[in-house]
């Protein structure tokens, strides 16, 4: 049996024990079995997490696009790589082959090169969920240049941060997208984000929406025409395994996000590897993922794991609630879905509309459904399973990060035995450790801790974009020797892992991981406002809430609370994006302080909660008083 298809859980323990005993043996083989090489590697692995440097295929040499696209071609061009289900359902859905995902690549990478994009340049993507997205950034691999997708939901500020950060000279955009009933003014935020940015000297622009849009001569050419006329022979350049593939922005605990850098090799092997297993996919299977692209959960299981493997991967450009809120179901039963990945949060959501949608619609194609992004209640793990696997297609509760490329602890359905909210065993080559808040590591059974992993995997980011040493003291200063995810989790008398969520400064609203600190600098930019904190409160639906706690500046002067609220929540969608858009804000007399400045989260929390009478001892504050006056406000 082939180590690269784990079918049983006797197999995944046998290839578990391998991948830790021998583990430059396992990856070895499986690399050098299953993916096309240009080079071979010198060394399979070099790491030192003191530094932290991690070399994984040392001195190969590849190209990730002729292993996602070029080895397919003669086996399966004409079978669907991409499958476009467009945001209006009166809309033909797309199916692009292998050949034709071939050219478009293709042309895109000449249209880049023609351009003046070179290996290692950064090209920054800000395109909604439309073929083009997925060109471009195969555009940008096939070249070498290390493609800065931003979600396209995030605002000019927030995009000009990210065009900044990685000094991108050129933006991939669209003139707009569809959102359910509503367009967006896409290449109207750019032009906003490039005053902003100006060492930017080219903008491509796709038509997608058809509105009147700004070109500005010299700068801003459309995408189609350069398109039409470009060759559609691109030579695949030749990478190092360990060249940057792309960066991804992800949020950290202060203001600035980080630009997470993958490189090609290693994250390559491991998406292709667990995507298989993970959602045990089998030739000719439709397999969606229902994610963005502009996060990572897009990066490696729309595009790189899928499409490594052969697959036919679904894009969906639109909402679940457009039309109406049985368009999820809609599609699995049009283009037979075999593999369904999506978030708690929407899982929640679609619960919440009761069970006709779901029953209306044949999913009996489904075989694997799979979570991600957030910890997934129980009331919803049953509901996914009951209401739209019917008790027949496991659910994978997925556990990774933007940071580890892949999945990194998750069940391989129909071997792995599920156990709702758990995500269960560590994959292959993952080695998890928890660890109590005196650095020392937990063992045994049915423990808590902090999440670390000991070992390096192929898939984890190499650094953070311009900050090595932000990238050490996130990760590998908590604790010695190993990466510290910023997770709390528990492992149950079998070794089962469950994650209970962030135990730093980041709060996960609907799937989205949003910084305090970000939106606090938002906030506090407003004239009027002193200092803020924000916490996360329990919601039914997105997981989280945000709840914000803000301090006027001269209490004499105080504008009405809702102008103020409405004002706040202005300026975050503003700065960040309305994903980081507060729900409940309470102006507030001071924030609780220990004696060094520092706020008081903890209590914050708890007050925000309703459990206010739970604070324990706060009489070592710098001012409790506070606290008093605080809850009486809150009310809770
Ligand atoms: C959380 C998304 C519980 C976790 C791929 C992690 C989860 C953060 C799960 C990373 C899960 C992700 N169960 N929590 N199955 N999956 N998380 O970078 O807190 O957007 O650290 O990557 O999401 O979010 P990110």
């Amino acid at each position: 049996m082939s180590a690269y298809h784990i079918q049983s859980l006797e197999e995944y323990f046998n290839q578990y024990r391998k991948s830790v005993e021998q583990p430059e043996v396992f990856w070895a083989d499986l690399a050098a079995n299953h993916f096309q090489w240009k080079a071979p590697w010198t060394e399979v692995l070099d790491w030192d997490f003191t530094k932290p440097e991690v070399y994984w295929f040392k001195n190969a040499k590849l190209n990730i696009t002729e292993n996602c696209i070029d080895r397919h071609l003669e086996s399966k061009g004409d079978q669907t790589a991409i499958l476009f289900e467009p945001n209006d359902p009166n809309e033909q859905a797309q199916h692009i082959s292998y050949n034709a995902l071939y050219q478009a690549v293709n042309k895109m990478a000449n249209v880049l090169k023609d351009q003046g994009v070179k290996k290692g340049d950064r090209v920054c993507i800000y395109l909604p969920m439309i073929p083009e997205l997925a060109y471009t950034v195969l555009a940008c691999a096939r070249i070498g240049a290390i493609h800065s997708v931003v979600f396209a939901g995030f605002s000019s500020t927030a995009l000009a941060t990210r065009i900044n950060d990685c000094d991108a000279r050129i933006v991939v955009t669209a003139d707009g997208s569809f959102r359910g009933s509503k367009t967006i003014d896409l290449k109207g935020i750019v032009d906003e984000a490039l005053e902003q940015c100006p060492q930017v000297n080219s903008v491509l622009v796709a038509t997608r929406i058809k509105s009147k849009i700004h070109l500005e001569t010299g700068r801003d050419h459309l995408l189609e025409s350069l398109m039409s006329k470009a060759s559609d022979n691109c030579p695949a350049t030749v990478m190092d395994a360990e060249d940057p593939l792309f960066i991804l922005y992800t949020s950290g605990s202060t203001g600035k996000p980080k630009g997470m850098v993958h490189s090609s090799g290693g994250y390559m092997v491991y998406t292709a590897y667990t995507f298989k297993n993970i959602f045990q996919y089998e030739e000719g299977d439709v397999y969606w993922c229902t994610a963005d692209i502009g996060w990572i959960t897009g990066h490696s299981y729309i595009l790189y794991g899928p499409l490594a493997n052969g697959a036919t991967t679904i894009m969906f450009e639109g909402v679940p609630s457009y039309p109406d809120f049985g368009r999820f179901w809609e599609i699995v039963e049009k283009h037979k879905v075999n593999q369904f990945y999506t978030a708690p949060t929407a899982i929640r959501a679609l619960a919440r509309q009761g069970n006709e949608h779901v029953e209306k619609h044949d999913l009996s194609s489904l075989k694997v459904l799979g979570t991600v992004g957030e910890p997934i209640n129980e009331e919803a793990w049953h509901w996914y399973d009951k209401t739209v696997g019917k008790g027949q297609a496991p659910i994978v509760d997925t556990w990774w990060q933007t940071e580890t490329g892949g999945i990194m602890i998750s069940p391989i359905p129909y071997a792995t035995p599920t156990k709702p909210t758990f995500a269960t065993l560590p994959f292959i080559g993952i080695q998890p450790a928890l660890m109590d808040d005196e650095g020392q590591e937990i063992q045994g059974k049915q423990v808590s801790g902090k999440l670390c992993i000991k070992f390096p995997w192929p898939s984890m980011a190499r650094t953070i974009w311009g900050n090595h040493q932000r990238y050490k003291d996130t990760y590998f200063s908590a604790f010695e020797n190993k990466y510290f995810t910023g997770d709390g989790a528990i492992r149950d008398a079998v070794d089962y892992y469950r994650i209970t969520g962030r135990v730093d400064d980041v709060i996960i609203v609907s799937g989205h991981n949003l910084g305090t600190a970000p939106i606090e600098d938002a906030i506090n930019e407003h004239d009027l406002i002193a200092e803020s904190a924000i916490v996360g409160v329990p919601h039914d639906i997105k997981g989280n809430a945000l709840f914000g706690y803000v301090c006027l500046k001269d209490t004499e002067v105080r504008p009405d609370d809702a102008v103020i609220a409405k004002a706040i929540n202005g300026l975050i969608s503003e700065k960040i994006g309305p994903i980081a858009k507060l729900d409940h804000i309470v102006i507030s007399p001071g924030l609780p302080k220990t004696r060094s400045g520092k706020i008081m989260r903890r209590i914050l929390r708890k007050i925000a909660c309703g459990e206010g009478d739970q604070l324990g001892d706060i009489s070592t504050l710098l001012n409790p008083e506070v606290v008093a006056e605080i809850k009486e406000i809150v009310g809770r």
